[in-house]
């Protein structure tokens, strides 16, 4: 396997399969940490510098507490407004990185622009961690998912994962990429709009990713084991801030899961994933079932980067 020592973070398209499984034995042991709200001194000499340049509430937020809970420290921007990077000067990413990089050991970026934080990270001598880039990936969210669905399912080999929402979506992107590393297989359910792009429904070819597009949840809820869902009502991810303006729309049948229809047509076991925040493609009556996860998600959230956080730092080997 590969060190992760020093390593960017940057798209699952190149992790392997016993990578994907060493970050949750990681998870797995510093979990009591953030279980019993108790910090540890792991990364206690090393400093986190947050780089967000969209806005965040759960994935800045969770990467700063797991540096936190590991005994480090913290600092960063969450408005690129407040920096020379969104005012008049227009700062480039590899001036910017050649500031931060002095400022601490591993910089966390989310960017409008696909491919951003790759760009720093050509340029940073520290970790570079894609805490989202455009419509590009996700890996960290997506790494925090695997995990929440093996820790709830106990395995991903042979496993049916229901994909609804905007195909466009950096989360989707990053799922169908890591699902090349596991027997599971995909029911993809969007509007015609935002499917897959041939370009990306090639790449899944060339990795071998089993999926299958559908017209509507309903159709194949019943086959899956687990439903991962994202918005098809959402902003431009290619801007800086999309701003709310008037009527947004309401999310057709289709591209919507409600406890009417797990009750009337899902498996009794299937679980339900959200990164989160929804709109009303996921009804808050599905909250207080035995489906949904997505709040367990949210704790791995915090669980998950710290592990990436120690495995990147050299923490844990
Ligand atoms: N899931 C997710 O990325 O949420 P935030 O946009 O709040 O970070």
């Amino acid at each position: 396997m590969r060190s992760f020592l020093g390593r960017d973070i940057l798209s699952l398209k190149d992790f392997e399969r016993n990578e994907f499984f060493r970050v949750f034995q990681v998870a797995d042991d510093l979990k009591p940490h953030a279980r019993d709200r108790r910090n540890t001194d792991l990364l206690k000499h090393k400093t986190l510098v947050t780089a967000f340049y969209q806005p965040s509430t759960r994935t800045r937020l969770a990467t700063e507490a797991a540096m936190l809970r590991l005994g480090g420290s913290v600092l960063g921007f969450s408005d690129a407004k407040m920096t020379r990077a969104g005012d008049f000067y227009q700062e480039s990413i590899k001036d910017t990185v050649h500031m931060l990089e002095y400022y601490g050991d591993v910089i966390a970026m989310r960017h409008f622009q696909q491919g951003a934080p790759h760009e720093a990270a050509r340029w940073s001598s520290v970790p570079v961690i894609n805490c989202g880039d455009g419509w590009g990936e996700h890996p960290t969210q997506v790494l925090i998912d695997l995990y929440t669905i093996h820790q709830e399912m106990g395995r991903l080999d042979g496993l049916k994962v229901l994909c609804v929402g905007d195909m466009r979506m950096r989360t989707m992107h990053s799922i169908l990429y890591a699902m090349s590393q596991f027997d599971m297989e995909a029911f993809v359910v969007s509007p015609p709009e935002m499917s897959l792009l041939p370009e990306f429904k090639a790449e899944l070819d060339a990795l071998s990713v089993r999926y299958r597009e559908v017209a509507a949840a309903e159709e194949v809820i019943g086959e899956a084991d687990v439903i991962y869902m994202e918005p098809v009502v959402q902003p431009d991810y290619t801007k800086s801030r999309d701003e709310r303006a008037g009527d947004v729309g309401l999310t057709p049948a289709a591209y919507k899961i409600t406890r009417q229809l797990l009750r009337e047509r899902g498996k009794s076991s299937a679980i339900v994933l959200h990164s989160l925040p929804r709109m009303d493609e996921l009804t808050t009556d599905v909250d207080p079932t035995r489906h949904a996860r997505y709040w367990t998600e949210a704790f791995n959230g915090v669980v998950v980067r710290m592990a990436l956080l120690a495995l990147v730092l050299g923490a844990v080997e």
